[in-house]
């Protein structure tokens, strides 16, 4: 039953702009049918697009072919409408709706398209399982909520885009089939046709490239790019995600601090309304770690670390010794108010630090009346826990949270993690509120225990700071790098760093991670020689735009803002991508599968 449209079926405007200003005027709306009303001798329908509802309306006065059509009328159909805009009868206007005032009474519809019952109702809230929802991506993108979402996305991307520009920025596009180099996560490889057994990567971030055009003169660049990593999937990270890139030549971290600051600046007020108060609050990732036990403290709420591990170390209490004999630590979080918290919350606490290698939590629960529970005061004689209570601070209502754990690592995860989790329970935090600063002097390397070897901790090309560079050989753990996060509401809106443009250090910094001349000059000879023909200091950072963007909607999970996302095991479940590749495509790629999926 499907009409095609002609040439003279033009929409006047969309559904949701119709107010009583239009009253008299002939008008064509297209949309779909969010609900059909047949009260006998009256029919309603909702028409929707993208930016709203409005009503039509059929009745005695409609053209009998009309009126039947419009019978047959389902949710989702797509229709095209004909008729005059009228004030709704007394009593009917919906103070809800901005159509809310009028409706059109129809002369002329066509069904464009019939639908099948949708596998869920399109409606703003969904409870619908996120499978289902993304099963039938297309049909939850019709949702108002995701339209909003997809919407403001492409405004938040269009005040970059502007911001940049003012700034004297140049979008470049750099190459999606790249060299495989390793920056940190794994590569997707793409197999090349034309040199059997070669792949290219696709790039997991432009940071090559975008060094490269300083080289070449290009002073700001900026991309709005795509990113691919094969790592292992959480809320805020999807195997391919959009990052707002950026380098700048003849600079400093500063600049790059301060130009980032103009741009948050910018986007909070344009998008949100909000004045950002700049400069930001810096804070060192030392001074992070040992106050929040992260290097994306959420400053929304207090709950800050405090290391007991002095008062503790010579109680009776062997869960506490034996991490401070070990070298580890013993540290706590003060929650006020949290004797609040059963003991059954308590204990899901203890889980819930166990799933970061802590092996336990203990707690101290200091009642309204002030009597008390606890899962290690007993161990401890009078002094040793009033010392804990008075260092802390405790006072009746307080709960006191403590992990001690030979590795300092543990300790911080666990309660990194914990500060966070007991905010959200507590429900300290103000809706809308954004606490926003700079994370600076990250470590240059970490160490793997595992692969008895040193990694970049942002990436290879990253300068170590000056007065640190003497203990590259001696002592690289300590290095600190010209690297700064910017952390908004406890999550890594963006990362960058001042680049390595001396070939002497680059070459230096191959070597502490553990490749020789050889491997160095195979993978990145390219660089070094680069380097060598005059390259301006240099500094960049990205932005996570998926991130962002939902950092401005208050939305927890980036697929929300992501058309078309993956799910935690990377497959796409409206597609079905990944596939198998048919042996004919295998071949011509020289590949074999040696292991299929079970
Ligand atoms: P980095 O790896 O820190 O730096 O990435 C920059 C920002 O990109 C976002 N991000 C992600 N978002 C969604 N899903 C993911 N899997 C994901 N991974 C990262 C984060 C992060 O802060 N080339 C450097 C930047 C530079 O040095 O200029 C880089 O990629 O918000």
């Amino acid at each position: 039953m499907a009409e095609f449209l002609s040439s003279t079926d033009k929409r006047t405007k969309y559904c949701g702009l119709y107010t009583s200003a239009d009253i008299g005027t002939d008008v064509c709306v297209m949309g779909w049918c969010q609900r059909q009303r047949d009260l006998g001798s009256l029919i309603f329908i909702d028409l929707r697009d993208r930016t709203g509802i409005v009503q039509l309306a059929f009745d005695e006065n409609t053209p009998k072919e009309v009126y039947n059509t419009a019978f047959k009328v389902r949710s989702e159909f797509v229709l095209c409408a004909k008729g005059t805009v009228r004030a709704r009868g007394e009593g009917a206007v919906n103070p809800n709706l901005p159509t809310g005032e009028v409706e059109i009474a129809v002369k002329e519809l066509k069904v464009l398209s019939a639908a099948q019952t949708p596998p869920f109702a399109i409606v703003k809230k969904s409870d619908v399982k996120p499978e289902l929802r993304l099963k039938h991506r297309y049909l939850d993108l019709r949702r108002p909520d995701m339209q909003q979402n997809i919407i403001a996305r492409s405004k938040i991307t269009k005040i970059t885009r502007d911001y940049f520009e003012e700034q004297g920025f140049i979008e470049i596009e750099t190459p999606n089939l790249v060299k495989p180099t390793p920056e940190g996560a794994r590569d997707y490889l793409v197999p090349s046709r034309v040199h059997p057994g070669s792949f290219y990567a696709l790039p997991q971030s432009p940071q090559l490239y975008k060094q490269l055009l300083m080289l070449s003169g290009f002073d700001r660049y900026i991309q709005i790019a795509r990113c691919y990593r094969d790592e292992d999937l959480r809320a805020d990270r999807q195997p391919e995600f959009t990052q707002i890139d950026e380098e700048l030549s003849f600079v400093t971290q500063d600049d790059v601090i301060a130009i980032n600051e103009g741009f948050l600046k910018r986007v909070f007020k344009d998008f949100l309304g909000k004045d950002i108060e700049t400069p930001l609050p810096r804070m060192t990732y030392a001074e992070a770690m040992e106050r929040f036990g992260s290097d994306k403290p959420d400053l929304r709420f207090g709950y800050e670390l405090k290391n007991i591990s002095d008062i503790v170390k010579d109680c009776g209490f062997k869960v506490f010794t034996g991490a401070v004999e070990a070298g580890g630590s013993v540290r706590a979080i003060k929650i006020e108010g949290g004797s609040k918290f059963s003991r059954k919350e308590i204990d899901s606490l203890g889980e819930f630090v166990k799933t970061y290698r802590a092996k336990g939590l203990a707690w101290y629960k200091l009642a309204e009346d002030g009597t008390f529970s606890s899962s290690y005061a007993k161990f401890l004689t009078e002094d040793e826990n009033k010392a804990i209570l008075d260092f802390m601070g405790v006072q009746n209502g307080d709960l006191l949270l403590i992990v001690g754990d030979a590795k300092n690592e543990v300790v911080f995860d666990s309660l990194g993690a914990l500060r966070r989790e007991v905010a959200f329970r507590m429900d300290v935090i103000e809706p809308g509120d954004y606490k926003m600063l700079w994370i600076t002097e990250f470590p240059l390397l970490e160490y793997s225990e595992e692969d008895g070897r040193y990694y970049a901790k942002h990436h290879p090309f990253t300068m170590p700071m000056e007065e640190d560079i003497q203990h590259l050989d001696s002592d690289p753990g300590r290095v600190r790098a010209i690297a700064y996060d910017i952390v908004i509401n406890g999550m890594e809106a963006g990362g960058g760093s001042v680049r390595i443009n001396i070939p002497e250090v680059q070459q230096k910094m191959f070597s502490v991670l553990g490749m020789e001349k050889e491997e160095y000059e195979e993978k990145f000879g390219f660089l070094l020689e680069a380097y060598r023909y005059g390259a301006p200091p240099h500094a960049g950072l990205a932005f996570g735009l998926d991130r962002l963007v939902s950092l401005l909607l208050g939305i927890d999970d980036i697929r929300d803002v992501i058309a078309f996302p993956k799910v935690q095991n990377a497959s796409e479940l409206m597609t079905g991508a990944p596939a198998p590749a048919d042996n004919k495509a295998l071949n011509e790629l020289s590949i074999a599968v040696t292991k299929e999926e079970e």
